[in-house]
């Protein structure tokens, strides 16, 4: 029987997580799940149908009962997997500040996690997986090959979001968005429910002073050690 490599990237926002996850997913022919548009895309729905962003079990059953459909990028969606609830695009209304934002509660709710890893473990199923997020190793996958852990300083990833927002058409102040990132990465490493913490065997990554195309080869050069001890 062949085995499956499932490959888990977690790490605190704007590390670089999604876009080097699905370019080492594209080099590897592996499908890529992004886990944090399944939140997001969550929260739209909550929105879109009036429930507070606290109501647990509604979100949970929302979410149970929508298909959401993560597609590959094209040249519409900046780089960024495209995004389906029920056959509706969102792939744009989850990437906005506001929404970044809006997420943190939901992804705290308990009944929203459990309904979204057992959606995410199903996904990771299918075949050689690339999944990103924040409790991959630990929860979704602690049985993956490769667990990376990626980081960067809060002051880099702040500088790397201006970028992508000014690219949006957006303008934040840098010190507002420093701010946020510190304030979100607290939230992520405290909240009751899955907080973000390294699994014991992840190997940490820091992407400070790395291009993208750096840390994915490194991830593929861990990526064939992985391969290697799976046959
Ligand atoms: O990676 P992202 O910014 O798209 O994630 C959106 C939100 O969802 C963020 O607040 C962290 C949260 N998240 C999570 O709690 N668990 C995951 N596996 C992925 C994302």
């Amino acid at each position: 029987m062949t085995e499956h490599l499932q490959i888990a990237i977690d790490g605190p926002a704007g590390a670089g997580k999604s876009t080097v996850a699905r370019k080492l997913a594209d080099k590897l022919g592996y499908l890529y799940i992004d886990t944090g548009a399944m939140y997001r895309a969550s929260t739209w729905l909550a929105l879109k149908h009036g429930l507070s962003l606290h109501d647990g079990p509604g979100i949970a059953a929302l979410a149970r009962r929508t298909e959401i459909l993560l597609a590959a990028a094209d040249e519409t969606s900046d780089g960024k997997i495209r995004v389906y609830v029920d056959g509706e695009e969102i792939t744009r209304d989850i990437r906005t500040q506001k929404m970044s934002e809006q997420v943190i509660p939901v992804a705290a709710l308990k009944e929203v996690r459990e309904v979204l890893v057992e959606k995410q473990k199903e996904l990771a199923r299918q075949g050689n997986a690339v999944l990103d997020g924040r409790d991959i190793g630990t929860v979704v996958l602690p049985k993956a090959g490769l667990k990376i852990f990626l980081t960067a300083s809060a002051e880099v990833r702040a500088g790397r979001r201006l970028k992508e927002l000014n690219a949006q058409g957006e303008n934040p102040d840098f010190e507002e968005l420093l701010a946020q990132i510190k304030d979100r990465d607290h939230k992520d490493r405290t909240r009751e429910v899955s907080p973000l913490t390294m699994a014991d065997d992840a190997i940490e990554v820091s992407t400070d002073n790395l291009s993208i195309d750096q840390v994915v080869d490194k991830l593929l050069v861990l990526a064939e050690g992985a391969k290697r001890s799976a046959v």
